[in-house]
């Protein structure tokens, strides 16, 4: 029985605005630097970093195609892919955010190692 469908579905369980803004603090962006978000959602973790420093440059990364509008309207640079396949990287990120999908046969590992 599918009672849960959304928790089942834990690679689309988004962070909370809290939670959000304490990791765009750790991070400290600041208005030199590019920060990539591998696995943005509909971006409430861009959100945070671009309300922490607007200046600061978000590359978002999402698989799912859904979200596209919405990171585009706070995202410097929005791509929909697979990051686990993607070979866009760019030489030197400053940093990165995430809440990597996890659940549902997700290799979270796959995902914290092409962070690195
Ligand atoms: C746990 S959610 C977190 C979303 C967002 N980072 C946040 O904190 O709200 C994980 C996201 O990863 C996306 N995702 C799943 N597999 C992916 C992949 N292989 N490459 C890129 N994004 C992926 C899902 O669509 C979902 O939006």
């Amino acid at each position: 029985m599918n009672t849960i469908n959304k928790k089942r579905d834990y690679t689309k369980f988004f962070t909370y605005p809290e939670t959000s803004e304490f990791m765009a603090d750790l991070l400290n962006p600041q208005p030199h630097q590019v920060i990539l978000e591998p696995s943005a959602g509909n971006g409430a973790l861009v959100k945070a970093v671009k309300k922490k420093c607007p200046e600061t440059k978000v590359f978002a990364v999402e698989l799912y195609p859904e979200w596209k509008k919405d990171l585009e309207s706070i995202a410097d640079v929005v791509v929909l892919k697979d990051f686990l396949e993607f070979t866009g990287m760019q030489p030197k990120y400053s940093g990165c955010i995430a809440n990597p999908p996890f659940g549902n046969g997700v290799d979270l590992d796959a995902h914290i190692k092409k962070n690195d």
